[in-house]
């Protein structure tokens, strides 16, 4: 490694104080030595062929024939689409660019790319989005449906829960129908109490399901009455609730999947699915929690007004039991810049959950912590959201496309 070379060089006993100037240009990475590695590590679950990310980056030739839309792409940080910035936690699944492999991929393609010694090649796998050991139950749209919309169609599909008896998920996953057309998928669990208002929605709509942008409808507060059984977004896989936990189900519960398709060159139809790992034994509990604001939800204190920018609205949970944080995830609508969940302790020590400084709808994933984060009674749960509102509209939470919403949503689990 090129880099580790100029540092073992400066800092070397031996290295005059001259050094920078002494040292010669270093050579630019080649493919086998350093490029090639980074780009199947982060690109080649989903830049492979038939993967989400559209067209295959596996070999020289192939990365070589998009070498300036990936130079664009990795210069703005578009891709790898790793909304959570360093230094706030650390997540599985990490697929984000170090700075030094952004520098590495840049610098190559400055040097007309190179490919340097097949000898030097690097081993290296794509990582891996994480699967369901097990499907007992497998829920499925009730027949194909077409997108409609010009580019956007939000669509909600009401499933019954086919139990009997109280069950716990302990694992999801959303299988896409047509990644053609799914841009990504948010499977709500309503209880019992609300699906009257849910299957009303359905019939209403004389399609397939109901149109519901932002939420799955049924009134402000679905959002957090209802729990979310997961998230998709390309490169998402299953998640699974802590061993010996699960997410309790009563009977006569509903699942409302809500699916955003983005229709471009290429319509077509879609039946996506949602895997469930289920036990019917009870299991210690584990749930998944939006965080926000309920007088947001009942049209105050969320104003963003016409013709601004950098408006920051800001939530405070202070918690009243222990529980340990196991995700996070931040939803906001598209006017949204950037996001941040984290905890202040009684101490005043802050704990960062999830910080995403550059907000893009488009990618919305959970963050799964590598070490979950202990809550304490009289922690602070702390959401924050900033938005510019270049319309001439003032703005406030709703379900619309033109409307707001600022929410963390965390899976939780009892605290060990
Ligand atoms: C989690 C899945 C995923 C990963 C990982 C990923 N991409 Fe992508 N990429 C996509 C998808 C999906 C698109 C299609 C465009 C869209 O929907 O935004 C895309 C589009 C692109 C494009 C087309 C132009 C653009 O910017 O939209 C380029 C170039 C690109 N990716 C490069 C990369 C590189 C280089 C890496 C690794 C450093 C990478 N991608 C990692 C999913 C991914």
């Amino acid at each position: 490694m090129i880099w580790f070379t100029a540092l073992a060089c400066v800092n070397s006993e031996e290295t005059p104080a001259e050094v920078d100037s002494a040292m010669p240009d270093p050579s630019p990475p080649t493919w086998h030595a350093d490029v090639a590695p980074i780009i199947t590590t982060s690109c080649g679950s989903c830049h492979t062929e038939g993967g989400i990310g559209g067209m295959a980056l596996t070999t020289l030739a192939e990365v070589t024939a998009w070498s300036q839309a990936i130079y664009a792409a990795v210069e703005s940080g578009s891709m790898p689409p790793w909304l959570a910035s360093d230094g706030c936690n650390t997540y599985e699944q990490d697929f984000s660019l170090s700075e030094a492999e952004v520098q590495a991929v840049l610098d190559w393609i400055d040097a007309d790319m190179p490919e340097g010694d097949p000898a030097e090649a690097v081993a290296a796998e794509p990582w891996q989005a994480p699967s369901l050991e097990r499907v007992d139950l497998s829920l499925q749209m009730p027949a194909p449906y077409t997108p409609v919309g010009e580019p956007d169609d939000y669509r909600c599909f009401v499933m019954e829960w086919p139990y009997e008896e109280d069950a716990w998920v302990t694992g999801y996953a959303i299988t896409p129908g047509n990644l053609a057309v799914v841009h990504h998928a948010i499977p709500f669990l309503i209880p019992p109490e609300d699906a009257a208002t849910y299957r009303a929605l359905d019939a209403e709509d004389p399609a397939d399901g109901y149109s519901c942008y932002g939420s799955p409808g049924g009134g402000v507060t679905a959002l957090t009455s209802s729990r979310w059984l997961g998230a998709w977004a390309p490169g998402s896989g299953a998640a699974v609730t802590p061993e010996g936990t699960g997410i309790q189900v009563k009977t006569g519960s509903l699942v409302v999947l809500q699916m955003h398709y983005y229709i471009d060159a290429s319509p077509g139809s879609d039946q996506s699915s949602l895997d469930l790992q289920i036990e019917t034994e009870p299991q210690g509990w584990a749930d998944v929690q939006p965080w926000t604001n309920p007088a947001w939800l009942a049209g105050a204190g969320m104003e963003i007004p016409a013709n601004s920018t950098g408006v920051t609205h800001t939530f405070q949970y202070t918690a009243e039991a222990s529980f340990a944080i196991e995700s996070a995830l931040l939803h906001q609508h598209t006017l949204g810049t950037s996001g941040r969940l984290s905890v202040i302790h009684e101490d005043g020590s802050e704990s960062c959950l999830l910080d995403i400084p550059r907000w893009d709808f488009n990618w919305q994933r959970a963050y799964q912590l590598v070490e979950p984060q202990i809550i304490a009674p009289g922690d602070v749960i702390t959401l924050e959201c900033t938005w510019d509102n270049p319309t001439d509209q003032d703005i406030a939470w709703g379900d619309g496309t033109g409307d707001e919403m600022c929410l963390g949503v965390t899976m939780l689990s009892e605290a060990p």
